[in-house]
C-alpha cells in the first residue's frame, strides 16, 4: 500500500530531512512519510546527501528555509554536537545528535518546535536530541520480551554503536556486562567508563562463564556475505543465552541470528532500533504520539519488500 497524503505537494508543504553520506539506501523517508500521512500532516521528509565538511552549511540552510527538523546519520552524529544552538539532555548524555528540532519562541516566550507553532516570529534555533540510545532499550524490550534491568548481557563490539549500547544498558540497570571486541583496548576503555559512570554495574572484558539473558551484536560482522562470526563459538556456546539481538537488519537474518534461532534462542534484528528512533523523532517534531504501526509497516515494506522477504 503506497503512502497516501491527503494533500499534494504545494507552497504550504513543510519539510523535514535526513542528512547522511551515503544516504541513498536510507529507509527513513519511506517510514517517516508514512507516519506524516497517517497523522494527516501536509509535511514531507526527504533524504539529502551531505558531506561532513558541509554539515554546518547544510544545517544553516535548513534553518533558513524553515525546515521543521532533521535526522542525522553517518557520519554526522558526533560532528553535529558543537553545531547545535542548544542540546537536549539526551544529546548531552550520549554525546551524539541524531535528531534536530528547529524551534522558535511562542507568544509567551517559550521555545517550541516550529512544526507546532501557528506562526514563526523571531529567530529559529536548532536543538539537538539523541533518540538512538533509548531505541536500543525499546527494541530489545519489545522485540525480545526481555526485561533489560538486572539482566546479564554479552555485548559484541566496542565501536561507536557498541559504546552507546553499553552505556545505555548500564543506565538501564543491567547487572553485568561482558564486553568482547577485536581490539581489546577499546573494550577495556569502555569497561573503565562504565565503572566510572555506572558503579552499580559490573563490566567485564571477555566471555561469561555462566549464563546470560542476552547476546547483543554491535559489530559490523554479518553485514557482508562471508563475514566471520562476531563471536568465538569455542568460547561461548549460544545455548547459554536466552535471546540474541543483532543491530544489523540487512540481511534480515545474520549468521549470528540464524545460529541463535537454531539453538532455540529468541531473536530479533536491528530494524526495531530504526523504528523506535524514528518514532521518537516524529513525536518530537509533531508533539503527538507517533503512529508506530504505520511507521513499522512502511519500514518493513521498504527494507524487505512487499512479501516481507529480505533483499
Ligand atoms: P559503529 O559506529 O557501527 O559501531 P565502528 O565504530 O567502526 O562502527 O565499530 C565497528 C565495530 O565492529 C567495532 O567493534 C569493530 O572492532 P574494532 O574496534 O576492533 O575495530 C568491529 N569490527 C569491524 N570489523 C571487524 C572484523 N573484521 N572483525 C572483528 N570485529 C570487527
Amino acid at each position: 500500500m503506497p503512502t497516501e497524503f491527503s494533500k499534494p505537494l504545494s507552497a504550504t508543504t513543510r519539510l523535514l530531512a535526513v542528512y547522511g553520506q551515503p544516504i541513498r539506501h536510507s529507509a527513513s523517508p519511506a517510514m517517516q512519510n508514512a507516519g506524516l500521512a497517517a497523522l494527516g500532516l501536509d509535511w514531507r521528509y526527504v533524504a539529502c546527501e551531505v558531506a561532513p565538511e558541509q554539515l554546518a552549511e547544510a544545517l544553516a540552510g535548513a534553518k533558513a528555509m524553515r525546515f521543521l527538523g532533521l535526522n542525522l546519520t553517518v557520519p554526522h552524529k558526533l560532528l553535529a554536537v558543537p553545531l547545535m544552538d542548544d542540546l537536549d539532555e539526551s544529546a548531552r548524555e550520549w554525546g551524539a545528535v541524531n535528531t534536530v528540532v528547529f524551534e522558535a519562541e511562542d507568544p509567551e516566550g517559550w521555545w517550541r518546535p516550529i512544526g507546532q507553532l501557528r506562526e514563526i516570529r523571531g529567530p529559529i534555533r536548532a536543538r539537538g536530541y539523541n533518540t538512538d540510545a533509548d531505541a536500543i532499550v525499546s527494541a530489545i524490550t519489545q522485540d525480545l520480551q526481555l526485561e533489560v534491568r538486572s539482566s546479564r548481557v554479552l555485548l559484541l563490539g566496542a565501536g561507536g554503536a557498541g559504546r552507546t549500547a553499553a552505556l545505555r544498558l548500564a543506565a538501564e540497570g543491567v547487572s553485568e556486562l561482558y564486553l568482547v571486541n577485536r581490539t581489546q583496548s577499546k573494550a577495556k576503555a569502555l569497561q573503565r567508563e562504565i565503572e566510572e559512570r555506572y558503579p552499580a554495574v559490573t563490566a567485564h572484558v571477555g566471555y561469561p562463564e555462566a549464563e546470560v539473558e542476552l547476546v547483543l551484536n554491535a559489530t559490523s560482522l554479518g553485514l557482508k556475505a562471508g563475514d566471520a562470526l562476531p563471536w568465538d563459538a569455542a568460547q561461548f556456546d549460544l545455548r547459554r543465552a536466552d535471546a540474541a539481538y543483532d543491530m544489523i537488519y540487512r540481511p534480515a537474518e545474520t549468521p549470528l541470528l540464524a545460529a541463535a534461532r537454531a539453538a532455540g534462542l529468541r531473536t530479533a534484528n536491528g530494524l526495531g532500533m530504526l523504528l523506535h528512533q524514528g518514532a521518537a523523532a516524529l513525536a518530537l517534531w509533531t508533539g503527538r504520539p507517533a503512529p508506530v504501526a504505520a511507521l513499522r509497516a512502511a519500514l518493513w515494506r521498504e527494507v524487505y519488500g512487499p512479501t516481507g522477504e529480505a533483499r
